[in-house]
């Protein structure tokens, strides 16, 4: 089964929308495997954003998610990746199509209430920076 990598980002916690997001999860069928409700640190945002290093929106970004707590999570279940990243729609708020967590609940491309790993390689690798492996937890679903 596949695992994917999600982080309420700062805005979302302070907007208090952490149950709202992860009841979308939960309602579609995913299954949570790990939550963490931490600070960023600059070191650990440099390493996760490592592929911005450079572009204009870098150093505002750094500040961003290390802001405030953020929500750390892994999911998983069959195609993972791309349906938690269909379900929070595009970066851009205005090309987010409606029904999407972006669309429905963010106006800026700054402030994009959540982040999704965009490939199952980007997963473990995202995962294993924020979580140690026994954080996981599997377990059957019984219900
Ligand atoms: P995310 O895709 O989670 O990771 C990179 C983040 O950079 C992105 O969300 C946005 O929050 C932020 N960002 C700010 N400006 C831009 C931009 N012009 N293009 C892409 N990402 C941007």
């Amino acid at each position: 089964m596949e695992q994917t990598f999600l982080m309420i980002k700062p805005d979302g916690v302070q907007r208090g929308l952490i149950g709202e997001i992860v009841g979308r999860f939960e309602r579609k069928g995913l299954q949570l495997t790990a939550a963490k409700f931490m600070l960023v640190s600059r070191e650990l945002a440099e390493i996760h954003y490592a592929e911005h290093h450079g572009k204009p929106f870098y150093e505002p970004l750094l500040e961003f998610i290390t802001s405030g707590p953020v929500f750390a999570m892994v999911w998983s279940g069959d195609n993972v990746v791309a349906l938690t990243r269909a379900m929070i729609g595009k970066t851009n708020a205005i090309d987010a199509a409606p029904g999407t967590i972006r669309s429905d609940f963010s106006v800026h491309t700054n402030l994009n209430l959540i982040h999704g790993s965009d490939s199952p390689e980007s997963a473990t690798r995202e995962i294993s920076n924020f979580f140690r492996p026994e954080e996981l937890v599997s377990f059957e679903h019984h219900i």
